[in-house]
């Protein structure tokens, strides 16, 4: 028989870990980009019981979380339990002290998801099946910059730990040793090269940044593309993508992000303004994302769920621009892609019953 807390049978309960602002938002129907139902509806389906818990309220053998069965939510006190999907952004040291410690009594998966784009880079490298889509990047230092401007006609420079297209420059060749360069919502400029390093190096201002050579992307109605892929392990364990979505950029940006004015298109439509087969390039993006996520959880055994971005060149091949931690998946919602954005949340619950039946 299942040992049971006031009704609960704890060996059924998926812990799903909130940062503290979304828990407290669960009763109230305000959970941001988090669509809680469908965590429970997954769930329910599969015969587990989802256990909403945030850091604040946990302590190394219990935590106090809200328990959704019969269709309502109970404050309750329950051990740990033993799979935890991790969807907090735990930055501060004592919310990763706790996480690290219920990671010792728990299967806590995504447990790291906010990743430096440098070590990942360089994780990435040591294999051969994922060092072909990496595009050539290297710590960011001003004599780096320098060597970039004398090797390449067009690179970014990019924070190594930031979000949402922040403090992103673009940098490119023009005739007669000028450079025009993109910062923020600003029209690019352009700039001698002692200005642009200047200019670059006061942007960076000893902030932990890296140079990556640009993918010429892959146009729509003149604006560059790129994939935000939702790979995540499933119901046995194995690593498959749930979903693709692509995000052209605002008229004059050089980020495709959402949230810097990037629309969302279906990536058939895209693949088929620029002559790809839609069929075969899906299939080759994801046979691609799913190398990328094997040779990266060889390194990071947690990583279960990942938002790689990543962009098609104009010969139509494959570069990783980078991999989330924490995909938003919201931009499933705006394609009206129901199911997939729904199959984003049933992932992650079929990977934790798999992970309890083990
Ligand atoms: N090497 C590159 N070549 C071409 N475009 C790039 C490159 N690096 C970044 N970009 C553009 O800038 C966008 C943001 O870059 P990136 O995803 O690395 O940063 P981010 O700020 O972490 O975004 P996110 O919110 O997805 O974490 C990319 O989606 C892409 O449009
Ligand atoms: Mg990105």
């Amino acid at each position: 028989m299942n040992p049971s807390r006031r009704g609960v049978i704890v060996s059924n309960v998926i812990g799903i870990l909130l940062d503290l602002k979304t828990y407290l938002g669960i009763l109230r129907n305000q959970t941001g980009y988090e669509h809680i139902d469908y965590y429970n509806q997954a769930a329910v389906e599969l015969g587990m019981t989802p256990f909403y818990m945030c850091l604040k309220h946990v302590n190394t053998k219990s935590a106090l979380g809200l328990c959704f069965e019969n269709k309502n939510y109970t404050l309750k006190r329950l051990p740990i339990p033993k799979v935890i999907h991790n969807r907090a952004m735990t930055l501060s040291p004592t919310s990763l002290k706790k996480l690290k410690a219920i990671a010792k009594i728990s299967q806590v998966f995504n447990g790291q998801n906010r990743h430096d784009k440098l070590h990942i880079h360089r994780l990435l490298r040591a294999s051969a099946n994922s060092s072909v889509f990496l595009p050539h990047t290297v710590k960011y230092s001003r004599e780096n910059l320098v060597k970039a401007m004398n090797r390449e006609d067009s690179f970014f420079v990019k924070p190594t730990n930031s979000s949402v297209g922040k403090g992103i420059i673009k940098v490119a060749a023009m005739p007669d040793g000028v450079w025009q360069v993109w910062w923020s919502n600003q029209l690019p400029r352009q700039l001698a090269q002692q200005q642009t390093i200047d200019f670059i190096d006061g942007k960076v201002n000893s902030q932990r940044y890296l140079i990556q050579k640009a993918i010429p992307l892959s146009m729509y109605e003149g604006r560059p593309y790129d994939l935000r892929v939702s790979v995540q392990r499933g119901d046995k364990g194995q690593w498959g993508v749930t979903g693709i979505a692509g995000k052209v950029a605002a008229v004059g940006r050089h980020v495709t992000n959402l949230a810097k004015g990037g629309e969302a298109v279906r990536c058939e439509k895209l693949f088929l303004s620029n002559g790809f087969d839609p069929v075969v390039k899906r299939k080759q993006v994801e046979e691609a994302a799913i190398l990328i996520a094997e040779s990266l959880s060889i390194q990071i055994p947690s990583i279960s769920d990942v938002g790689m971005d990543i962009g098609i060149d104009h010969q139509g091949a494959i570069w990783l621009i980078e991999v989330n931690g924490r995909d938003q998946r919201y931009q499933y919602k705006h394609l009206n892609l129901n199911k997939t954005f729904y199959r984003t949340y049933e992932t992650p619950m079929l990977y934790a019953k798999f992970l309890l039946s083990k």
